[in-house]
């Protein structure tokens, strides 16, 4: 069991056991953090060895000795010999200095090797053909940013690559949606910046979020960005993309799963069925809904709409679409408290304020969303009306 915890490390004595790549990252993620370290190896891998001039870092070119640990707050232990790591976690244990020690690290030799036939891939082109995709070796490049998508909040709907690359991240740049609950144990090593946007209260600004990528990759970082589904759909992961190479930041991307798609299916909707609808659009509500034209047989997904959603709806009837047309309202899905509400186009808006139905929440509008799952689907105003 490990608990997770947020350290001000800044002016306080750090000591790294151990000079291979994991010792490199974890050494410039504490410096980045304004701590004093002190690093103990024999030997250092080239990624660390760039680094023995940086201000707050010393060297000491030798095998750890317990007097090491005199002063030190923390200690991290990044060797792969067991004796050496035990030797290390027990002079820690005997002298009370916490000590983090990662699963199996590499000597620089041996992880120079592994990282080699990834580094020289350049990122932007295709590096394998279709079918060997899913063996491709997952890595991350220091000094690159990864933009992955993180699913609808549900961990086991975080792809595997999403979380390999979590795993080894210097620091996370994440947003409010997503598996955002987990990230200590998905990610114990990264340092987390919360960038995440709450309706009204913008603590970070999407420009601000732009050169916090750029400023922590080119402190040589392994930045994952972590945004809820997935980052092309509605999550400006064009835009930060787009951003980071005009800075000469590489990126990657790895896809999430959309709450477009997923949230429904949690409520118990196919977006397309076989007998009822035959495609789907996928719109934010803040986009001009008239032009959306009414087809039967087609399904209509609105992201961001609970605030509009009286006016969307009108828009919508206003667009041709019957009165009575399934709408459901699919509230925090994948999560404990997951709640559908199902009405009318015309009864919706009533429906929802009654149930003080809040974002975020994916809405269908179509045929299928009379699918959802019978115990979510509530009366409407008449009958509610009567019970009051
Ligand atoms: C800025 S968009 C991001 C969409 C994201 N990139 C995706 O692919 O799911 C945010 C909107 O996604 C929807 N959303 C995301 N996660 C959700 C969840 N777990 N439950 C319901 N709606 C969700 C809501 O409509 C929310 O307002």
């Amino acid at each position: 069991m490990t608990y997770p915890l947020g350290l001000n490390l800044a002016g306080r004595a750090v000591l790294v056991v151990g000079g291979g790549p994991d010792a490199a990252r974890r050494t410039r993620s504490l410096l980045a953090e304004a701590a004093l370290v002190d690093l103990v190896a024999p030997d250092l891998h080239d990624t660390l060895r760039d680094l023995t001039s940086s201000p707050g870092l010393t060297w000491h070119e030798r095998a750890f000795r317990p007097g090491d640990l005199d002063g030190a707050w923390l200690v991290f232990l990044h060797v792969s010999d067991s004796g050496e790591r035990e030797r290390v976690a027990l002079a820690a244990e005997e002298r009370r200095v916490l000590c983090v020690a990662d699963d199996a690290a590499p000597g620089p030799d041996r992880a120079a090797d592994t990282r080699a036939p990834v580094t020289q891939v350049p990122v932007t082109e295709t590096r394998v053909a279709q079918d060997q995709v899913s063996q491709a070796p997952v890595t991350q490049e220091p000094g690159t940013v990864a933009l992955v998508g993180g699913g609808p909040g549900d961990p086991g709907l975080l792809t595997v690559r999403g979380r390999q690359l979590l795993a080894d991240a210097d620091v996370i740049v994440a947003d409010r949606l997503g598996p955002t609950d987990l990230l200590p144990e998905l990610a114990r090593h990264a340092r987390i910046i919360d960038v995440g946007k709450r309706a009204g209260y913008h603590k970070y600004t999407q420009d601000r979020i732009n050169e916090t990528l750029v400023e922590q990759a080119k402190l040589g970082l392994r930045v994952v960005r972590l945004k809820g589904g997935d980052p092309y759909v509605f999550g400006r992961g064009g835009e930060e993309v787009e951003f980071c190479r005009a800075h000469g930041v590489a990126t990657q991307v790895v896809p999430g799963v959309t709450s477009a798609i997923s949230v429904p299916a949690a409520a118990g909707i196919p977006v397309t069925h076989r007998d009822m609808t035959h495609g789907f659009t996928v719109i934010t509500a803040h986009q001009h809904l008239r032009r959306v034209p009414y087809r039967d047989g087609h399904t209509l997904i609105l992201m961001m709409g609970v605030r509009g959603l009286g006016r969307n709806a009108e828009l919508l009837m206003a667009a041709g679409y019957p009165a009575d047309t399934p709408v459901a309202v699919v509230e925090r899905g994948w999560t404990p408290t997951q709640r559908t509400t199902v009405a009318q186009l015309d009864t919706i808006a009533y429906v929802a304020r009654a149930r003080e139905v809040t974002a975020p929440a994916v809405i269908v509008v179509g045929r299928v969303a009379a699918l959802a799952h019978e115990s979510s689907a509530i009366p409407g105003p008449q009958e509610s009306d009567q019970e009051g």
